[in-house]
């Protein structure tokens, strides 16, 4: 029986005057396969041009918006103007199989280390760690560097705009400055910036608000403006829904195009209440109003999953893993040709995937689950360290911050 899937509709942003082809979008998905300073290099165009010509828009992997902001080796910056050459080709690269190009940004915060910073200390809300022991003590934000981290994430935006690019997406998700910001965990300052809800949400809106004017005063074609949000955290306290759908709720006010939820699983019930039963998407779709654009990823794999979110009301789905795996998810369930969809993937796949060296060591072990590998090549699963030994090996080692201040000092 050939079904013919409402997702792959297309889709008016009526604001500003946007079609997309469908309702699929690739998840940002850092492959860490920058070079040392951020630019974008051939491996990563090659990743996004296998990947452009099914999904409706590609949001990229997230480029931090200052050196402070740097979360990982390879990762890709839109810090400065020098990076705008880079970040064209990203954008036409994606643009050019008929995606729309949205340019993730954030600041890692915390989650960093001095290593990463070569030689600098992690910056965040306060001086407090992520309860993880081989966490660093970060140093709090003074005033000017709030204000100065929030211009910077309006200039990462103006590149965008230079590059070409179709919109940007704050990444308000996943533990990273932002959100550590908004977490009475994370943010335990007693200015304007920290103390009760409003204080704490205060960073996050002010970010948006700047990003925004710069949109109005710059972009000469329709360019979007999403936010990315988790709408939970693990610690205690940490945020919780309720103030996150509050957050949400002032968001949509501003001139946001869509609101992205970050999902360990899409159709998740709260995981703080393990009692309540209602989905997190159906307290969002209660909240937000009417047809206002609710994208969300985690685990969306087969067609029928993304029909079934849909049918709950939300209007795009954001497809991580599935689309790393299957390049060619959306052009197969236009075909009807559902049996060919893959869903794991081979070691002997990963260069035919264009999946860079980092990423697949990425996928072998800090995202292992959520990710089915097949057993040729040898891997054999009750003993994944062999393989997992031959890629890892081959890595580079990571850099000995107390020689880069040596070698500071001396120059
Ligand atoms: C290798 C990898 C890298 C990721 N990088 C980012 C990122 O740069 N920005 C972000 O917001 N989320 C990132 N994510 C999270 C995904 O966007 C997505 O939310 C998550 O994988 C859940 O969706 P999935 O189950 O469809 O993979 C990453 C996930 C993976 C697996």
């Amino acid at each position: 029986m050939q079904i013919n899937y409402d997702f792959l509709d297309n889709y008016t942003f009526k604001n500003k005057n946007m079609t997309l082809r469908n309702r699929v979008v690739m998840a940002p998905t850092t492959l860490r396969a920058s070079l040392e300073d951020g630019s974008v290099t051939d491996n990563e165009l090659k990743y996004y041009q296998m990947r452009a010509q099914g999904p409706a828009m590609i949001i990229t992997e997230t480029a931090y918006v200052n050196e402070s902001g740097r979360g990982w080796e390879g990762g890709i910056s839109a810090a400065n103007d020098d990076k705008i050459p880079g970040l064209r080709r990203l954008a036409s690269t994606i643009q050019s199989g008929g995606a729309k190009a949205i340019l993730q940004i954030f600041a890692a915060g915390r989650q960093t280390t001095t290593a990463i910073l070569r030689g600098d200390q992690p910056v965040s809300a306060s001086n407090k760690p992520y309860p993880r022991e081989e966490s660093e003590t970060p140093r709090a934000l003074t005033h000017a560097e709030i204000v100065q981290t929030i211009d910077d994430f309006a200039q990462a935006t103006k590149r965008a705009i230079l590059a070409g690019f179709d919109g940007v997406e704050i990444h308000g998700a996943n533990l990273y400055l932002i959100q550590q910001f908004f977490s009475p965990d994370s943010n335990q300052r007693h200015d304007i910036w920290g103390g009760t809800v409003e204080k704490r949400s205060r960073f996050g809106l002010a970010v948006v608000a700047k990003v925004a004017q710069i949109i109005e005063k710059y972009a000469e074609k329709p360019f979007l403006l999403g936010y990315r949000q988790s709408p939970e955290e693990p610690m205690d306290p940490g945020i919780t829904l309720s103030e996150s759908i509050d957050f949400a709720k002032k968001i949509v006010t501003l001139p946001v195009d869509y609101l992205h939820l970050s999902l360990k699983d899409g159709f998740q019930t709260p995981f703080a209440n393990k009692v309540d039963q209602k989905r997190v998407i159906d307290y969002y779709r209660a909240a937000l109003p009417v047809d206002y654009p609710l994208m969300v990823a985690g685990l969306l794999k087969q067609p029928k999953q993304v029909e079934e979110i849909m049918d709950a009301g939300v209007t795009l789905a954001a497809l991580g893993r599935e689309l790393i795996v299957e390049p060619n998810w959306v052009q197969k369930v236009a075909g009807h040709d559902l049996n060919a969809i893959r869903y794991a993937i081979s070691p002997s796949d990963f260069e035919l995937l264009g999946i860079p060296k980092p990423l697949e060591e990425w996928l072998l072990t800090r995202f292992r689950n959520g990710l089915p590998i097949t057993t040729d090549l040898g891997f054999d699963p009750k003993q994944p360290w062999r393989y997992y030994k031959e890629v890892v090996t081959q890595m580079p080692k990571p850099i000995d911050p107390t020689k880069l201040m040596t070698l500071k000092k001396r120059s």
